[in-house]
């Protein structure tokens, strides 16, 4: 049986990876897409969302959600993923997005949902989903886990406190680690392990494949190498939440407690992780700590070869 799922995006050069890999994965029952703002403004990740689904042939719901963070207003990041957030490799336009809003549409999806049936998979700053579940919090009785790339337990890549989709939202972040549901981050010492290379690229490519798997490629090509990683190559962040779903032999984890810091100073976003037991606090998520990173490599393209 497949595990139904949602997406909340960002899209994002490794959002779409992420939702071309979920596509891919017969192991996950896609059932909705939901789309903040973030890498890029909402207009462009929304367009984007759309175009990554209707190029993989996909006519799963793609709703519209938040344009700004709980407080503030969102940044974007042109350096990583460009103006486009695609990285400049254009994609055909998709089908129109569902009508409606992402807050709305997920809560609708929880309700529909049995008893910690739903898997909530956040690759985008945390607002869309903490909207849902801070208005109706008796849902979080239908999710099943929530699984989140956010988050390090050292330096960001956005300040150096703190990586960019918690720094986007702490205060949406603080709402999830607080909902009382099974918590998996992903975080970007996780993700420094998923390090793109031109050989990996070129292992992906010589698969075949599809328009997808071709688009996937030139994105993965396009990416500028990561100097917080020394230039080897660059980090595919979202696309390792998934495959947490899809093949957890790959990872092994640590419960620890996480705490998100508010506030506006230079702290703001950072995720304080307890790996150690140092604080009195309960541990409220699994942290990924290591990844076989072949493994993982190996996986994205045999999924990424099985779409159009
Ligand atoms: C996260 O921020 C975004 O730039 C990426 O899409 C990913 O979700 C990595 O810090
Ligand atoms: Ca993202």
């Amino acid at each position: 049986m497949s595990r139904p799922i949602l997406i909340d995006c960002d899209p994002g050069t490794d959002d779409a990876i992420a939702l071309w890999l979920a596509l891919g994965s017969p192991e996950l029952d896609l059932q909705l897409v939901t789309v903040s703002g973030g890498n890029a403004g909402l207009d462009r990740t929304l367009a984007n969302a759309s175009a990554i689904l209707s190029l993989a042939g996909s006519e799963v719901p793609v709703v519209p959600g938040a344009d700004r963070p709980l407080m503030g207003r969102f940044t974007g990041d042109v350096r990583v993923h460009a103006a486009d957030g695609l990285a400049g490799v254009p994609l055909p336009r998709g089908r129109p997005p569902a009508p409606g809003l992402a807050a709305d549409a997920i809560r609708t999806a929880l309700r529909g949902a049995g008893p910690e049936e739903l898997t909530l998979i956040g690759i985008a700053p945390a607002t869309n989903l903490a909207l849902a579940l801070a208005t109706e919090p008796a849902l979080a009785s239908r999710v099943r886990e929530i699984v989140l790339m956010t988050g390090a337990w050292g330096e960001g890549n956005w300040t150096p406190a703190a990586e960019f989709n918690a720094a986007s939202d702490p205060e949406a972040l603080s709402v999830l680690l607080m909902a009382g549901v099974p918590v998996t981050l992903v975080t970007l010492e996780l993700t420094a392990q998923a390090l793109v290379t031109p050989e990996r690229i070129s292992a992906i490519r010589a698969r075949g494949g599809g328009a997808c798997l071709r688009a996937a490629c030139d994105i993965l090509a396009t990416t500028p190498p990561s100097r917080r990683l020394g230039g080897a190559g660059h980090p595919l962040h979202d696309p390792c939440a998934i495959a947490w779903l899809v093949a957890p032999a790959l990872f092994s984890t640590r419960p620890a407690a996480v705490l998100v810091e508010g506030g506006s100073g230079p702290g703001r976003g950072r995720t304080h992780v307890d790996r150690w037991g140092r604080t009195s606090a309960d541990p409220n998520a699994a942290v990924a700590e290591t990844l076989d990173a072949d493994g993982f490599f190996a996986l994205l393209g045999e999924r990424l070869a099985r779409l159009p």
